[in-house]
């Protein structure tokens, strides 16, 4: 079904850069150590890890069978496997949450250029716990350099993704990906010779379930579906450049691990921090942005640590985001026949908008609640709880059940006796594991159980 004059990824290096440098990004580095930190720490991991391989690794390889199946765009994806039907919402939800979370998400990389050029220009060392909390207080709620960032960093998007996809995506991920694990290694270490580097290691790897409630089984299970790029397609897009020999099982499976050790390698770094600099493990979304400042401070040639981990942050966030871009890009030159480089500029412009609103909720319009929430936390709740797990759902049932189990089997292809014990295996989760599991968690997590 594939079309023979779609782009693709040159090579088998570059296709697990890309869907890793999708996958890896703020997620892991921002997103994890503080969603651990506000529910209890090592609970919260053993069961993000449950999700991960469980649920995770099964809706993985059903959006890569679809997308390279179809050689599609999520749109036509599902309106040719299903024509006619109402499957193809699916991809009008995916394309909605992508832009939603491509607002929020460019407000923290944002920030982390502001970091970027505080760490080159006035790197002044502070390690107490309330001056850096003022520090990032002061300059988030300010009215326009959270915006001012947030847009430069949408159009570093647009340098990109305008070059397309062989130039673009997989050059720029190629490099950076094996640099960012060079130096969290680099740091990982640095951590553990903390002074209470023991306390926070604890805290991450002592799973203490009686903190867990049915809003934090969500939220982990939210958080494996964010940090894997599942549930919007994203994915499904990535797959459709694939060539027919990439193996689609081992590139889910490598994927889901290094992930996962880079999220786990973000708490080793940042939780032996957190107790040594006497700061709070539940300090939410500005975590990341507190704490390690304190690190820095403390090290010789903090100035230069500091430089090359938030660069190495944003250049990690970059090539996540331009996987939430190209899911609609991709539709929107594939399916209406716009140019690639007007449909960049469609897709930049209206999250630039939503981009602005998002960054302003610290600021001027922090007064602006929805359901109790500011507009920032309004666009994550429900695209990582809600859509996500909604679509991630729809996706699986849709590959367990209603494409054709040939074609299932033949696309993801298990050569070894493993592979077909594998296949087996992750053809049940898919089926029978993963929608029931999705549902219960959702209802249970926004109070419907
Ligand atoms: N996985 C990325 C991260 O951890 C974010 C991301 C990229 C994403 N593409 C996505 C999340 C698609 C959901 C859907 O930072």
């Amino acid at each position: 079904m594939q079309q023979n004059n779609r782009a693709q990824f040159a090579t088998r290096l570059g296709v697990v850069a890309v869907t890793v440098g999708s996958a890896v990004g703020l997620g892991n580095i921002w997103r994890f150590p503080y969603e651990a930190g506000v529910n209890g720490g090592g609970a919260f991991l053993l069961l993000n890890l449950f999700f991960v391989f469980v649920i995770g690794v099964p809706v993985m390889c059903a959006e890569f069978v679809i997308g390279r199946h179809t050689g599609s765009n999520v749109r036509s994806a599902f309106r040719r496997l299903a024509p006619g039907s109402a499957w193809s919402l699916v991809g009008y939800i995916g394309i909605t949450a992508s832009i939603l979370i491509l607002s929020f998400y460019s407000v923290v990389a944002g920030w982390t250029m502001e970091y970027i050029y505080r760490s080159l220009t006035d790197f002044c060392g502070i390690r107490s716990a309330t001056a850096l909390h003022d520090r990032f207080d002061t300059f988030a709620s300010s009215n326009w350099r959270p915006v001012m960032w947030t847009l430069l960093f949408l159009l570093c998007n647009y340098a990109i993704l305008a070059r397309g996809v062989e130039k673009g995506i997989e050059k720029v991920s190629n490099i950076l990906m094996p640099l960012l694990f060079i130096i969290l290694i680099a740091f990982c270490i640095n951590s553990l010779f903390m002074p209470d580097a023991g306390k926070g290691l604890s805290f991450l790897f002592r799973p203490d379930f009686s903190q867990l409630t049915p809003k934090s089984v969500l939220s982990a299970m939210g958080q494996a579906f964010f940090s894997l790029s599942l549930g919007l397609g994203c994915l499904i897009t990535y797959a459709s450049y694939f060539s027919r020999r990439t193996p689609l099982m081992k590139t889910a499976f490598l994927t889901a691990s290094l992930d996962s050790f880079v999220a786990i390698m973000a708490g080793v770094i940042i939780f032996p921090a957190v107790f040594t600099y006497g700061q709070e493990p539940a300090a939410g979304p500005k975590l990341v942005f507190e704490v390690l400042p304190a690190i820095f401070a403390e090290m010789p040639l903090g100035a230069l640590w500091s430089t090359l981990f938030f660069l190495l942050l944003f250049l990690a966030s970059l090539t996540s985001t331009i996987s939430m871009s190209e899911i609609s890009i991709a539709c929107m030159c594939d399916d209406l026949g716009m140019k690639r480089r007007n449909a960049t500029r469609l897709n930049i412009g209206i999250a630039m908008a939503f981009g602005t609103l998002c960054a302003l909720s610290f600021g001027c319009l922090g007064g602006v609640r929805v359901f109790g929430m500011t507009l920032f936390n309004l666009f994550d709740y429900v695209s990582s709880n809600v859509l996500l797990p909604l679509g991630g759902m729809l996706i699986s049932i849709f590959a367990g059940w209603r494409l054709n189990h040939a074609v299932l089997k033949g696309e993801l292809d298990a050569t070894s006796r493993g592979g077909r014990i594998f296949l087996r295996i992750l053809i049940f989760c898919m089926r029978y594991v993963a929608p029931p599991c999705i549902l219960i968690v959702f209802l249970a997590g926004i109070g419907v159980l």
